[in-house]
Order: C-alpha cells, then sequence, then structure tokens
C-alpha cells in the first residue's frame, strides 16, 4: 500500500547532514529499535537515527505491540554513545519525553510528560519512547502518533495525535525537525545541565500532585506523586514516608 504521505528524501538529506549525523531511512522495517541496535552493534557514530514508514513489529514497553498505520506517524530510534556511566543513563528517557513535548508547542499544543517518558495531551497519550541499552550505546525509540484518527479499540491507555488535537493534517517533516532541535537541547543536558532539563520537567509532569498507584517489583503501592528528585527519580508520598523509584513498570492516576 502506498503511504499517504511519504517522506521527503531531500529534506532527510538535510538534516542528516545538519544535525542526526546520518539518517538510515528505512521504507520498512521490524523494529527501528532493532535496526539501530544491529547499527550501533556494527559501530554506528553517535545521533544516528533510523526512520521508517512502517514497522511490522513495533514495540513498546513491557513487550507491548506499538503498531501506526503506514504514513502516518513517527517511527524512529536515534543512536546514542553516552559519555556518562550507564547509572546515568536512564535519564536519556527523561531528555527525550521532554524534548517530545516541548517539540509539539509549535503545533499549538500543550502537551505533557508522564513519568518517566510518555507523552500526553489532556490525559491521553500521543508519544511512547522506548529506550534500550547495549553494553556501550543507548537507542532510543519513538513512537509519535501525528496524522493517525483511528486506534485499536483495545489499547492500555486512550490514545491521540497532532491531526486530532490540531483538527488538521500535520506535515511529518515539521515535526521532525521540530523534534530534532528539542532533542538537540535536552539530550546535551544528560551530562552537564541535567538540573535545567529536571526544572523544564517539572513544569511539565502529569503526575505532580496526583493520587497514583505504581507497580514496581511485582507490588502495587498508592500514594501522592510529590515530583521529582534532582537525579529524575519518581518521589511518592505514601503513609510509610516518601518513597524515591529509579523505575516502574506501570503508573496510573487513580
Ligand atoms: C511505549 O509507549 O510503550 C513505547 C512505544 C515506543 C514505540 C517506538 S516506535 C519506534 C521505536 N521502535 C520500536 O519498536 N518501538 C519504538
Amino acid at each position: 500500500m502506498k503511504p499517504e504521505q511519504e517522506w521527503d528524501g531531500e529534506l532527510l538529506g538535510e538534516l542528516s547532514s545538519e544535525w542526526a549525523k546520518r539518517i538510515i531511512f528505512l521504507p520498512e522495517c521490524g523494529s527501528t529499535n532493532d535496526e539501530a541496535r544491529r547499527l550501533a552493534l556494527k559501530g554506528a557514530a553517535h545521533h544516528s537515527l533510523v526512520l521508517t514508514e512502517l514497522q511490522t513489529s513495533g514495540r513498546g514497553r513491557r513487550g507491548q505491540p506499538w503498531a501506526c498505520p503506514q504514513g502516518e506517524g513517527l517511527a524512529c530510534s536515534m543512536i546514542i554513545r553516552p559519555k556518562s556511566p550507564p547509572a546515568l543513563w536512564s535519564r536519556h528517557a527523561l531528555a527525550a519525553g521532554l524534548a517530545l513535548a516541548e517539540s509539539l508547542d509549535g503545533f499549538g499544543l500543550s502537551a505533557g510528560v508522564k513519568w518517566p517518558n510518555d507523552v500526553w495531551v489532556d490525559r491521553k497519550k500521543i508519544c511512547g519512547i522506548l529506550v534500550e541499552a547495549g553494553a556501550d550505546f543507548v537507542i532510543v525509540g519513538i513512537g509519535l502518533n501525528i496524522n493517525v484518527t483511528v486506534f485499536p479499540d483495545d489499547l492500555a491507555h486512550p490514545a491521540t495525535s497532532l491531526a486530532l488535537e490540531t483538527g488538521a493534517s500535520v506535515s511529518r517533516e515539521e515535526v521532525l525537525i521540530s523534534l530534532l532541535q528539542r532533542l538537540r537541547v535536552r539530550l546535551g543536558q544528560i551530562e552537564t545541565g541535567f538540573s535545567e532539563l529536571m526544572k523544564a520537567w517539572a513544569t511539565r509532569c502529569v503526575l505532580t500532585g496526583n493520587d497514583i498507584v505504581l507497580e514496581s517489583n511485582g507490588e502495587l503501592i498508592t500514594g501522592r506523586m510529590e515530583g521529582l528528585s534532582a537525579n529524575g527519580e519518581l518521589l511518592l508520598r505514601t503513609p510509610e514516608g516518601v518513597k524515591k523509584f529509579l523505575q516502574a513498570n506501570t503508573i496510573r492516576l487513580r
């Protein structure tokens, strides 16, 4: 099937030399995260970006499938070769989620971040991010609903898209340019400038001040989200005091 709207090859070439060292465009692939990992293992450069038109086995967190109709979204994965120690690699998820949310400002949307790395508009999920690590690289996979108008009924969380929120079809190229600009800024703050990143994150956090249920290591923990620590951990006020979480399987608002 021919996509409604194809990526502009010339523009991808320009972007490729401008910032993402290399954009590898694949008309179709299983998962851009898998392709990025394969290329990273073969030595692909820092900031290489794998972009596809169609994923046949796109993945989300916890092994969930991630599907997007051909030509209607953004599915890409960036290879990062961090200078920071692995203990800080979870920061990439926070940086990517924030960059994504900020990149939507120019399209008239007010997007929030749901810790650690979903992007929400009006409590509906517009973007998912899947961060996976190798021995000396991190893959940041981004799935953004751009011109999708119909979603499966069985989604775990209500979904939305740029087109549904703005009422108009949106240029995927413009979204990609905006995203790369914000990623440049926020990924650049992981090693130096993380406090600035966290400050901006706090202003967009959709969970702060809300009662949530968090699942961690098979345990369900209920509490009020107080905010984030300086390291990006989630601070949860529980009857036993404030607990810190560096990761959680699921989080839902109560
Ligand atoms: C989630 O919300 O569970 C994360 C979804 C991440 C989807 C993106 S699409 C591009 C990249 N390739 C994948 O297979 N997954 C990520």
